[in-house]
């Protein structure tokens, strides 16, 4: 599978204008409150066809929380850069790493103009900060880290729900152009939709809605191609849920798996 996505483009001021927005649709989903009637329906349109794709999307951020407490924590990793950051939902990273590591830095990036409108939530000088940038432009992305990071010590990248909307080509592509900047125990987080028959149709209805940035599943063996070359942290690549569950794991239909590896 794994079609190149059609014009990825821009992520559209018409999604602040009367169009679906991958961010608002997400935060939705998640039971955030930064979205419009419009995105609801889209949730219900999708939901109608593929129930629990709302537990699916608040497990995706139970899951991100999850990791990224487990790098502060139990790997010591201070420096995290969220990509596809989506809408602030709290508690966000830098409100969870830094009770684990007081010198943390976060820094978020994200393109639609919905998310930079609402990006202030994100900034918590000097902890954690926003860019309004497209994660595929690397140099500019690796600019600002380099101006916020220490690139000798270990960056932890987390895309929670964000590689469906780029083909296999692109997201190896900007992928391996970050983790090649990046030091030894880095990490790669991601959290993904896998194709079930369900996820399949209802991607189909979410990207034929106004405005939509398109979104694939991906299979297991895709999802771990991501991560070639790199150990794969305890699990492994799980139902989100069965990663080092805690009090907040809600358990849904499988829907989205994922995995954090670290460089060697
Ligand atoms: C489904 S949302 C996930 C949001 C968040 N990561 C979460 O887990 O709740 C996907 C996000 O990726 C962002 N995105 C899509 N393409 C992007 C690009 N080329 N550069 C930066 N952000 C992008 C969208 O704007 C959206 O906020």
């Amino acid at each position: 599978m794994s079609e190149p996505i059609a014009d990825h483009a821009e992520p559209s001021a018409a999604a602040a204008d009367g169009e679906v927005s991958s961010a608002r649709f997400w935060n939705a989903c998640q039971g955030g409150k930064d979205n419009y009637e419009r995105d609801r329906q889209a949730v219900e349109a999708v939901e109608a066809i593929a129930p629990g794709i709302s537990a699916d999307a608040r497990s995706a951020r139970q899951f991100l929380r999850r990791t990224v407490r487990w790098a502060a924590a139990e790997a010591g990793v201070t420096q995290y850069l969220d990509l596809g950051a989506g809408l602030p939902l709290e508690p966000d990273i830098h409100h969870i790493v830094s009770r684990h590591q007081p010198d943390a830095r976060v820094l978020y990036v994200d393109n639609d103009p919905v998310v930079l409108a609402h990006q202030g939530a994100y900034q918590d000088p000097p902890l954690s900060s926003y860019i309004d940038a497209d994660m595929r432009d690397t140099d500019t992305v690796m600019a600002h880290v380099t101006e916020c990071f220490d690139l000798a010590e270990p960056v932890m990248l987390t895309f929670s729900s964000v590689l469906g909307h780029f083909s296999d080509e692109e997201a190896h592509a900007f992928i391996g152009r970050l983790l090649d900047r990046l030091a030894p125990g880095s990490c790669l987080m991601l959290s993904h939709d896998i194709p079930t028959p369900a996820i399949i149709k209802a991607c189909e209805v979410y990207s034929a809605a106004p405005g939509a940035l398109p979104y694939q599943p991906r299979t297991i063996e895709q999802l771990l191609r991501f991560f070639e070359g790199m150990d794969i942290v305890e699990p492994g690549l799980v139902p989100l849920f069965e990663w080092r569950p805690d009090d907040a794991t809600e358990m849904t239909e499988i829907m989205g798996y994922g995995a954090v590896g670290r460089l060697r």
